[in-house]
């Protein structure tokens, strides 16, 4: 029975998982409201909220899981990358709270996080995978290869395809966070009206860049003002249909190159609509089996992170008190 604790962003979330996968309970309290007014996260502010909702989500998913403190046999809490002082809370109320019980902890990687989403689905892959990871922070490909191991096959050498979306819709006038407000948008309308150049980088390489057309957005933008209330919803699809383009490209030609059967998506974008669709039926074409974690697990949250400390715990590792959190990706 694992405690997971998250908090590398604007989330705190608390989780219980069983045997590595079955969830007893997910609770993530989202700071959107904190920070949508300065589009975008606010360090400090973020830090100071983590601070007074860890014990009440952390309590709350004890009493949803129906297990008492005492019931929890090890602890599992992200260790990095993420927004330091963010982190720092998480972390350091894990390792009290473990001390406090006298049970075992774990440090885990937020993004070996994101690929475990794929595990808390009713149907999860088989070894080996190949990974989309699709995030606020990080763009990647990875081939899966068992619950520990996973080989780099590329990644965004500017933009996270997340912050793509969230600038995209910030120009546009339509808030932060952007992603989910842009794939409405696109949905009702039509991608070839306003098209833009997709940003493959190297069609045969897994590396990603997404600063270009984020700018390509920002200059037709700043160009079209008197009409943008009459294009957004054309620009949100010309945009959102050239990433998914890319996107689902890649990860293909990916999984052809490993000759591998499997993929998956994860990480916040991952909750994209069109992405899914798109990834779903491409995969469907080459005989894949595709895996797409339900929209709750996409986003932060803290079964993703339970899930992968149970297999490091398992293997025998530790933390220890004088540990500290990572800012970049180090593993
Ligand atoms: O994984 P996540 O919750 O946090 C990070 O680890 O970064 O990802 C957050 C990102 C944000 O950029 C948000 O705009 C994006 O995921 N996102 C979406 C959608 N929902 C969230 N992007 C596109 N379509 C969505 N429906
Ligand atoms: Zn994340």
């Amino acid at each position: 029975m694992i405690l997971g604790i998250e908090s590398s962003c604007d989330e705190t979330a608390a989780a219980v998982v069983e045997d590595g996968r079955r969830l007893r309970s997910s609770i993530v309290a989202s700071q959107v409201e904190i920070h949508h007014r300065y589009g975008g996260v606010v360090p400090e502010l973020a830090s100071r909220k983590h601070i007074e909702t860890i014990l009440p989500v952390v309590t709350q998913a004890l009493d949803q899981a129906g297990v008492a403190p005492g019931d929890i046999e090890a602890l599992a809490v992200t260790q990095g990358p993420g927004l330091v002082g963010s982190l720092l809370v998480g972390f350091s109320f894990a390792k009290g709270y473990a001390y406090g019980l006298g049970i075992p902890w774990v440090g885990v990687n937020h993004l070996e996080g994101h690929i475990h989403s794929a595990f808390l689905d009713e149907h999860p892959p088989d070894f080996p995978f190949v990974a989309l990871l699709v995030s606020g922070g990080h763009t990647a490909l990875y081939h899966v290869t068992s619950f520990t191991a996973a080989e780099l096959m590329g990644q965004t050498r500017d933009d996270a395809v997340g912050e793509a979306y969230d600038k995209v819709a910030k120009v546009m006038g339509l808030g932060y966070p952007g992603g989910a407000v842009i794939d409405r948008r696109a949905a009702a309308g039509d991608p070839a009206r306003v098209p833009f150049k997709r940003p493959f980088l190297d069609k045969n390489g897994f590396d990603f860049s997404f600063s270009g057309i984020k700018s390509a957005v920002n200059r037709f933008v700043q160009s079209h003002a008197e009409e943008l209330t009459d294009l957004r919803d054309h620009i949100a699809a010309g945009f959102q249909e050239a990433v998914v383009d890319v996107l689902t490209h890649k990860l293909l030609a990916a999984a052809k190159q490993q000759g591998c059967g499997r993929i998956a998506v994860v990480g916040g974008v991952a909750a994209n609509r069109r992405l899914r669709e798109r990834v779903r039926s491409a995969g469907a074409a080459q005989g894949l089996a595709v895996h797409i974690p339900s929209v709750a697990f996409c986003g932060d949250n803290a079964a993703m992170i339970a899930a992968v400390g149970y297999h490091y715990l398992q293997q025998g590792m530790r933390g220890g008190l004088g540990d500290d959190v990572y800012s970049r990706n180090l593993r």
